[in-house]
């Protein structure tokens, strides 16, 4: 056999990704779950304890039926069929080693924070088999930072998925200078089978989609902090005026105050002189009050029933 063909032979059989675990079932890790065994794969969902992972399977019920109710309205028998289908191709668990001793793709889905990403990371890089492919779906910080505490730097890339995962159809892959290009071509394909368009950029702040949407979603705030209008009309100006689905406080509550307050100081703890990237009074002031959006039920806006 020619080394172009053992070479060609060890591509395809390392491609293929079967067994996925999702470290977070908050937003977005429930949501790439879902997805993930909507298109097929075995899924496990790994939370910190039972009742999480309860509520993150719960969530995910619910965000199938909505998808159910849209892409078979005429046939709810194929509906339910769908519904049972992904729900049989997912399982959660709060035992975090346990679950990623037989995987081919780790994807973290955890809080916004360097060294509880590099905790994580090393617990699993132990025990996880030698193949696994690791990746982070971190907003902000650096994939390669992240992958570095691991052995497994040139199988570590970034998915950096959007919220709503089932509704938004970019997926962001991210490549260090050592992610290697058999992961690369892993991550591109994995993410076409979950029906997302892929696009690719290299490990910078944000890579394409924040570094553009965080600093304006910033900017919407200081407008609103200099009294220039209301968030109201800020967000009714967007929408109406730039075509926008949301307006950015809108936008800044279904994404969490959390997540865009820790985007915004780590970014200004590495490039302080960056105006774009300083830390914003009033979502600091939400987010110490427990105010964090949509998930707490108050943000900008309330959504206490
Ligand atoms: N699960 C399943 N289906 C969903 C869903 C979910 N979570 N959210 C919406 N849908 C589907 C449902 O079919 C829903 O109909 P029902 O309410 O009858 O179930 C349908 O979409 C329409 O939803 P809505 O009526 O609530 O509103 P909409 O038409 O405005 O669509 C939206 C919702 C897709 C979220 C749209 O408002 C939108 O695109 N918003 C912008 C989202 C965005 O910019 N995301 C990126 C954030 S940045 C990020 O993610 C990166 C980061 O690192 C911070
Ligand atoms: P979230 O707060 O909704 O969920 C995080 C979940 O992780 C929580 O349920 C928490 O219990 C769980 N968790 C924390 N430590 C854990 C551990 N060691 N093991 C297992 N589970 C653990 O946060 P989110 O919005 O889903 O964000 C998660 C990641 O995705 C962050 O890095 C964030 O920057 C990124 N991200 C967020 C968005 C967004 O719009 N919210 C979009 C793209 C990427």
């Amino acid at each position: 056999m020619s080394v172009l063909r053992v070479f060609s032979r060890k591509m395809a059989t390392a491609a293929k990704i079967n067994n996925v675990v999702i470290i977070g079932g908050g937003l977005m890790g429930s949501g790439i779950a879902q997805v993930a065994a909507a298109t097929g794969h075995n899924v496990t969902l790994v939370e910190v304890n039972d009742q999480l992972v309860d509520k993150a399977i719960g969530g995910i019920k619910k965000s199938l039926e909505r998808v159910a109710k849209k892409q078979f309205k005429d046939d709810t028998a194929k509906g339910q069929e769908y519904i049972q289908g992904t729900l049989e191709k997912l399982k959660g668990s709060a035992k975090l080693e346990e679950s990623v001793a037989n995987s081919d793709l780790v994807i973290e889905a955890i809080i916004e924070k360097m060294p509880i990403k590099h905790e994580l990371f090393s617990k699993i890089d132990a025990v996880a088999p030698k193949g696994t492919v690791f990746a982070s779906n971190t907003s902000s910080l650096s994939i390669g930072e992240i992958g570095s505490i691991t052995k497994r730097q040139d199988r570590f890339g970034g998915l950096h998925f959007f919220n709503p995962v089932p509704m938004m159809k970019l997926l962001e892959v991210i490549r260090t200078e050592k992610t290697s290009e058999e992961t690369y071509q892993q991550l591109m394909e994995f993410g076409k089978r979950l029906g997302k368009t892929c696009i690719t950029c290299k490990d910078t702040p944000g890579f394409v989609v924040n570094r553009l949407l965080v600093p304006y979603m910033a900017e919407a705030v200081r407008l609103l902090e200099r009294g220039d209008a209301s968030a109201r009309d800020i967000d009714i100006a967007m929408k109406l005026g730039a075509g926008y689905p949301m307006g950015p406080f809108e936008l800044s509550d279904y994404v969490g105050l959390d997540t865009t307050n820790n985007i915004l100081q780590g970014w200004h703890e590495k490039y302080p002189d960056n105006p774009l990237f300083k830390p914003v009074k009033l979502v600091e002031k939400l987010v110490s009050e427990g105010k964090l959006g949509v998930k707490s039920g108050e943000g900008f806006y309330s959504y206490k029933k």
